[in-house]
């Protein structure tokens, strides 16, 4: 990252700390009550918001109430569900369910499983409204990880405590995963589903079929969206996970595991900062531009407070480290946990890589050019070690970047229309290999 831009995001968050500080003159002058501030304001220990199903009135930008998925949903007129899952490991994860018309029973529905990345909720799907082809055709399940705004509980551990939050992509993958399909198999008396995943949502997924390769044959098909899995390195790209080792520092010391949760402090920044009436919301543009790769034509600056009062929703600090080890190394393998801690967890010195030669089920991936996560040249790296890739495809945006899979403006006409077509297609035996990957 540039320095500049760094000085832009640290701008940015002097701000907003100026902006919501009671103490302004103390703020200015004490260097280490800034920094306390800061991180006590986006790190707070408790997300201090209630979710709720209906908000009839916005009391004010400092309301500690905010909507649940089921209340988002139901905004548009759909019935929606809440289920329970509980991992292996202990975890309580909170599922959701679109159901749709389910009453016209006589043929079963084909699942549809959706998973969010890093950062994110269930709520990342459905901001711009649900879509009602997908929602009509198919059971739609959207799953939630471990340490989440819906993932904060454990059977036996707390949020403070720093083993909670001792999990990556490896543990959702392994854990969280399999304890939701093996739900909704039960559930729905199915055995197999679509899995539609963005960003942390495919590093999981394929970190699940390497290590529990019997997972393969539950996976109908795979749509990967913006696939974060480094097989090389790329120096020349800037990348947020490089920041690890600082924020890591810095976090650690004291006692802070969990990066950026929703809180009422997300949520007021969204609603102050980033409103489209606020001559601030440009700040808010600038650090997702900073981030995500910089596309002002997709972004809907209307929808902005929205989505920032839903994202970010909570993660572990140490998924972030896992991220930051693949990206310096060039490898997609699991945590190294130094020297000591690897010989007795893997017996060997240097992490495992996944084998991704084991991950058989039939895969999509889609890669945008404008996205510095998940770059163009790892994804065709990805694409040659992956033995059924049926389709890599570029969506036909230049600009579109890592978080346009969400909520660019035109993300139906250029991305959901195709994958439902591809859907339908597979469903119906229709080939939809790319003739240069047979
Ligand atoms: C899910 O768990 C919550 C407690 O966290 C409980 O209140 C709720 O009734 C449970 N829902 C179902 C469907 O079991
Ligand atoms: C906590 O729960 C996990 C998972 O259920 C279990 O493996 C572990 O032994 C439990 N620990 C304690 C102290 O109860
Ligand atoms: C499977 O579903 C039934 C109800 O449909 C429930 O009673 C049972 O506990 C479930 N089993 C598991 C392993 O979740
Ligand atoms: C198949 O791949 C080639 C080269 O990667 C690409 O030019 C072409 O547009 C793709 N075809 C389809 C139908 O996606």
């Amino acid at each position: 990252m540039a320095v500049s831009d760094m000085k832009s995001i640290l701008f940015a968050f002097v701000i907003i700390m100026f902006a919501f500080s009671e103490r302004k003159s103390q703020f200015l002058q004490d260097k280490s009550f800034l920094e306390e501030n800061i991180l006590n304001f986006f790190f707070p220990k408790d997300p201090g918001l209630i979710k709720v199903r209906k908000i009839n009135k916005i009391e004010g930008v400092t309301d500690i109430r905010i909507l649940d998925f089921i209340g988002l949903v139901e905004q548009y007129g759909y019935p929606a569900e809440e289920h329970n899952v509980t991992t292996e490991d202990g975890y309580n994860l909170k599922i959701h369910r679109i159901s749709g018309s389910l009453s016209d029973n006589e043929r079963k529905k084909e699942i549809v499983f959706m998973q969010h990345g890093f950062l994110a909720s269930s709520h990342c799907w459905i901001l711009q409204g649900p879509d009602k082809d997908l929602d009509q055709g198919y059971d739609i399940w959207i799953g939630n990880m471990r340490g989440n705004t819906y993932c904060r509980s454990h059977v036996n551990m707390t949020t403070y405590e720093r083993k909670f939050w001792q999990y990556s992509f490896h543990e959702v993958g392994t854990r969280d995963l399999p304890a939701m399909f093996n739900y909704i198999f039960n559930y729905t008396k199915q055995k197999d589903l679509y899995y539609i995943g963005h960003s942390m949502g495919t590093t999981s997924l394929f970190t699940l079929l390497s290590m529990k390769p019997e997972y393969n044959t539950k996976i109908k098909m795979a749509i990967c969206l913006a696939p974060v899995v480094v097989n090389i390195k790329e120096t020349s790209t800037f990348n947020v996970f490089n920041l690890s080792p600082v924020i890591k520092e810095v976090l650690e010391k004291r006692e802070i595991y969990d990066l950026f949760p929703q809180s009422l402090a997300t949520v007021t920044i969204a609603r102050t900062l980033c409103n489209y009436n606020a001559m601030t919301q440009f700040i808010c543009i600038t650090i997702l531009f900073l981030l995500f790769g910089s596309d002002p034509a997709q972004l809907n600056t209307i929808l902005l407070p929205k989505i920032f009062a839903h994202f970010p929703a909570g993660g572990s600090l140490h998924t972030f480290d896992h991220y930051y080890q693949n990206f310096h190394a060039g490898d997609f393998r699991s945590y190294d946990y130094g020297i000591t801690e690897n010989y007795e967890r893997y017996k060997q010195k240097i992490p495992p890589s996944y084998d991704v030669e084991k991950i058989t089920a039939p895969i999509i991936l889609f890669y945008a050019a404008n996205d510095v996560l998940a770059t163009e040249k790892n994804t065709l790296e990805l694409s040659k070690r992956l033995p059924n890739v049926l389709l890599i495809e570029k969506v036909p945006y230049k600009f579109f970047n890592h978080i346009d899979f969400l909520w660019a403006i035109d993300a139906k006409t250029l991305l959901y229309d195709h994958i439902l077509e591809l859907i339908r297609k597979f469903n119906a035996k229709q080939n939809i290999r790319n003739k240069s990957t047979q």
